[in-house]
């Protein structure tokens, strides 16, 4: 008999059970875009409804899905409110490109984010975690709390500008970090005007004074490509094989312009960090809170570290590990959103015979958010189980509901990037520390780009006795 206690189920909005007035969907779209959702989001296949003035098609079903997000992709754009909000920022980069710039620029990038390159790195992620549990050491003491939240936002920015530029940034300010911080809160964000589709020259004022902190953020970017353009002139055998140099390859009349090269750094810094520290912060929480998922994990970590193994097996060799990262991306999806616009009328016929018309225009709505917590794919969709994630449980998962890197040909190009940068770092971290919970750690999610928790994550973070530094 399995004596385990009850999962545990972590902090999520319930479902409405009364649909919002008018005021009441703007305001929460403002606030937290995760407390909109109804009953029917979480229980039917598909729903057609109108936001203002918006026809709207919310997708769960896993067919459905495959069908707008790969059987039938080329019929379907990304949808305005994303690129009203991000466009500006990240231009022709690939998040937000589109049509043939977009297929040029994926196929141009493609090679770089090889599981080749992805263990390339590996070193980097593990040297960098290395150092912030240093950081840690030095400040425990025998146990002292920290924010999590941002704490994890800082070892994945570390990771990133190891990664992408081996920490040669040319910024003037000194701190690139509040500079990639400053940007990602003052421009990322929905404007009322934006839900309101007034036109792009009404001034949006959650924005102002964004415009002036993107052009010094761009300013430090092209600075940082043009001295490494003349190192890789001056001594192309020294240059180190960073994502820097691997774009700056791509350039030329099949490959990227220059602009393109830029927007695409800025691109990696917006999707390439806060998603993957979210989800860390998540895993860390949810696993402070599953005691036998826990020991599990240490268990397996310290085993993989005691024989040496290089950081480029780890994703393989702990299951345990990976499971519960997947298990906090399915509760948290960084991603809450993958938003899609119809090019042309369409039409699906699921495997019962039900027929779903898709007229022109409409918005397609696939949520992660409401997927992964939906009633009619997931057993006991409100608590933490890793176990589902297990190899041996793995295949009962089908493809299209579990979406947290998206699906088909704009299917996230970081994903094996941050599989094996989480798992290096929770190894790292967990080896050396345990992160447990304190009468302040109340974590509630909202949805800010990513999903985080609102007003950070406080754990008390403390040396555990067993672990020794690995490698
Ligand atoms: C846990 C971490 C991550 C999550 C949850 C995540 C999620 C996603 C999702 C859902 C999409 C698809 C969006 C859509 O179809 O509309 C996407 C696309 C993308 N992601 Fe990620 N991502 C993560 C990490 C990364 C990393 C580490 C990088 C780069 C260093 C990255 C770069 C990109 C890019 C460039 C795209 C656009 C791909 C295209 O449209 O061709 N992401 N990501």
């Amino acid at each position: 008999m399995d004596m385990r206690p009850e999962p545990f189920e972590p902090p999520a909005p319930q479902p409405r059970t009364v649909p919002p007035s008018r005021l009441q969907i703007i305001r929460t779209i403002l606030r937290n875009p995760l407390e909109l959702w109804g009953e029917p989001s979480y229980t039917l296949p598909w729903i057609e409804t109108r936001f203002f003035r918006e026809h709207t098609l919310i997708v769960n079903d896993p067919g459905l899905i495959r069908h707008v997000l790969v059987d039938n992709a080329q019929n379907y754009r990304m949808a305005d409110v994303r690129q009203l909000v991000l466009r500006p920022i990240l231009r022709d980069g690939l998040l937000t490109a589109e049509g043939a710039v977009w297929k040029r620029s994926r196929k141009a990038v493609a090679p770089i984010f090889t599981p080749r390159h992805a263990k390339g790195f590996a070193g980097q992620m593990l040297g960098q975690s290395e150092l912030y549990a240093g950081k840690y050491e030095a400040g425990t003491d025998g146990g002292a709390v920290f924010d999590i939240a941002n704490d994890m936002t800082e070892l994945t920015f570390a990771i990133l500008a190891e990664t992408l530029f081996s920490g040669e940034i040319v910024s003037s300010s000194g701190n690139f970090a509040d500079d990639v911080n400053a940007l990602l809160h003052r421009m990322g964000r929905v404007d009322p005007f934006d839900l309101l589709k007034a036109p792009g020259w009404v001034p949006r004022l959650t924005r102002i004074g964004g415009q002036k902190v993107l052009d010094k953020f761009r300013a430090i970017v092209r600075n940082t490509m043009d001295q490494r353009l003349a190192r890789m002139r001056a001594e192309p055998d020294a240059v180190p094989r960073d994502f820097l140099t691997l774009l700056l390859e791509q350039a030329g009349p099949d490959g990227l312009t220059n602009e393109e090269i830029e927007d695409n750094i800025l691109t990696f810094i917006g999707a390439g960090h806060e998603t993957t520290a979210r989800a860390l912060a998540w895993t860390l929480y949810c696993v402070a809170n599953t005691p036998h998922a826990r020991a599990a994990m240490e268990a397996e970590i310290d085993g993989v570290l005691a024989t040496g193994a290089d950081p480029v097996e780890w994703l393989d060799r702990m299951p345990w590990t990976r499971a519960a990262f997947e298990e906090a991306l399915r509760l948290y999806p960084p991603a809450p959103s993958i938003n899609r616009a119809a090019i042309a009328a369409d039409r699906w016929t699921s495997p019962s015979g039900e027929v779903v018309e898709i007229p022109q225009g409409i918005t397609v709505l696939i949520m992660p958010w409401t997927l992964h917590r939906h009633a009619l794919y997931w057993d006991r969709p409100r608590a933490f189980i890793p176990e589902r994630f297990l190899p041996e449980n793995r295949d009962r998962i089908d493809r299209f509901q579990f979406l947290p890197f998206g699906a088909g040909p704009r299917v996230c190009i970081g994903a094996t990037f941050a599989l094996q940068e989480a798992v290096i770092a929770l190894a790292v971290l967990m080896h050396r520390f345990r992160f447990e919970m304190t009468a302040e750690t109340r974590p509630w999610p909202v949805q800010r780009l990513t999903t985080q928790p609102a007003n950070g994550l406080p754990m008390r973070v403390t040396p555990r006795s067993g672990g020794a530094r690995p490698g």
